[in-house]
């Protein structure tokens, strides 16, 4: 503990963390300057920090806090759960519940499997994929982040200097050291870029074993998906023989039955997580019951043994249960609405202070891009040093603002929030677009 005058509790917690932690944090996320903002409590969509300042939380642990902090009812059946006790090597009847809700809200989830977390759960689906299919490799969208797999970390974020050709983009590894093996199976694909896509799927058919794609994803821009691509993906996998793997992990919030309800498209796989485990870790991999049928152990088809110590621990799927059971189709609707709202407001902002900004995203999320028009693509969403310079001004005239959005200027709503938390968003945003627009 500092004792330094002048030196607030944040800094000296930051100075501390520094010694431990690297970088001072235990994921990148945290980083703010001058230091991240250490928490103290937080209830509904409100956060007070260890200064005790409070701010309206629009980032809800990266969209996975559909319903804000200390809900109610989660602390409830976690209370009651840890009485219980909180992991086993033993089944329990709350994770069956909370599947068969789960497949009650789409029907194409046929079986499922819970796992820890969404890097998990894509991990596993792609390994589920590889076994129905006895072929090794993988496509993924240029920029799409799906977790901290080596496969799909490849072109996670790549930059002009080394993406390549729109025609065939570059397998950039994330990290240093990655096998050239790991580039060997994947095929980096440019999002809604139909004719591209379908002629390097073409090349490749006969060793795919799947097509992971988020009908929404947030590092290509937060931009949904146009129809047409989707459609053409269903097609071209169904028709050879590949599986079409969708990553719901942040979508999922979208739609009762998540964003593929609103394409009616039925993937032969699905990745869950963030918001499915109420605030607690979870993932869960969910789809074609013969597909799915690789991790049974009593089926012909078993072919991947698949284990996991804290998979489906009663914490997670009882706080799961209750969040999902309250985010009925009537609050997904409610929760949108509002997103509706504050877009519309979010638009009127850009049209009233001319500022050269544009606006993504659906269901309850959205993006705010310092670019004339919404990116389409990863290299039309990819920010450079200026508009990274110019988006954390904004963030940080947000976050003075009593406001705290995710770090790609987005926002994810939760339900605790209402008409007046969102107009005073807007209004904060507009001032914010005011400033910017006088900096250039
Ligand atoms: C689309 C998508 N997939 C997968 C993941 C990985 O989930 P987790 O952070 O729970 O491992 C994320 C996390 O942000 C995500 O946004």
């Amino acid at each position: 503990m500092s004792t330094q005058v002048g030196v607030s509790r944040s800094a000296a917690l930051y100075e501390r963390a520094q010694r431990v932690l690297p970088g001072g944090v235990s994921r990148n996320a945290a980083l703010h300057d001058p230091h991240p903002l250490y928490v103290a409590n937080a209830a509904g969509c409100r956060l007070t920090d260890v200064e005790g300042v409070t701010r309206i939380d629009c980032a809800n642990n990266m969209a996975s806090l559909v319903h804000g902090h200390a809900d109610p009812d989660m602390i409830r059946v976690v209370t009651e759960q840890l009485r219980r006790g909180t992991a086993f090597s033993v089944a329990t009847e709350v994770e069956i519940r909370c599947a068969e809700h789960l497949r009650s809200r789409n029907p194409g989830f046929e079986k499922l499997r819970f796992v820890n977390s969404g890097t998990e759960a894509t991990m596993v689906g792609v390994k589920v994929a590889r076994a129905f299919t006895g072929r090794p490799m993988i496509a993924k969208a240029e920029g799409a982040y799906h977790g901290g797999y080596d496969y799909l970390e490849v072109s996670q974020q790549p930059g002009p200097a080394n993406w390549g050709e729109a025609d065939e983009p570059r397998r950039v590894p994330l990290v240093r050291g990655v096998p050239a093996s790991v580039l060997d199976e994947v095929l980096v694909v440019p999002f809604n870029d139909v004719a591209r896509t379908i002629a390097l799927l073409d090349k490749h058919a006969d060793r795919l074993a799947c097509v992971v794609m988020d009908l929404m994803p947030h590092r290509i821009g937060l931009n949904p998906a146009e129809p047409a691509y989707v459609a053409a993906l269903r097609e071209w996998t169904t028709r050879r023989g590949v599986l079409l793997f969708i990553d719901e992990v942040i979508t999922f919030r979208s739609e009762y039955g998540g964003l593929q309800e609103k394409y009616g498209v039925t993937p032969d796989l699905t990745a869950l997580g963030k918001m499915i485990g109420g605030g607690f870790p979870i993932g869960a991999i969910a789809g074609r019951a013969d597909v799915m049928d690789v991790l049974n152990p009593r089926s012909p088809r078993y072919t991947f043994p698949h284990s996991g110590t804290f998979s489906a621990n009663p914490v997670s799927v009882s706080a799961g249960l209750a969040a999902m059971e309250k985010f009925t189709k009537a609050e997904v609707e409610r929760l949108n609405a509002l997103a509706r709202r504050a877009m519309a407001g979010v638009e009127a902002e850009i049209r009233r202070t001319g500022l050269a900004a544009s606006l993504t995203g659906a269901g309850s999320m959205f993006r705010v891009h310092l670019k004339a028009s919404p990116p389409r693509n990863y290299r039309e969403a990819y920010t450079n040093r200026e508009e990274n310079a110019r988006l954390k001004m904004l963030l940080d005239h947000m976050f003075d603002e009593g406001f705290i959005l995710i770090n790609s200027g987005s926002v994810a709503l939760s339900t605790p929030m209402t008409e007046t938390e969102v107009d005073a968003l807007v209004a904060a945003l507009g001032r914010g677009f005011e400033r910017l627009a006088k900096t250039r």
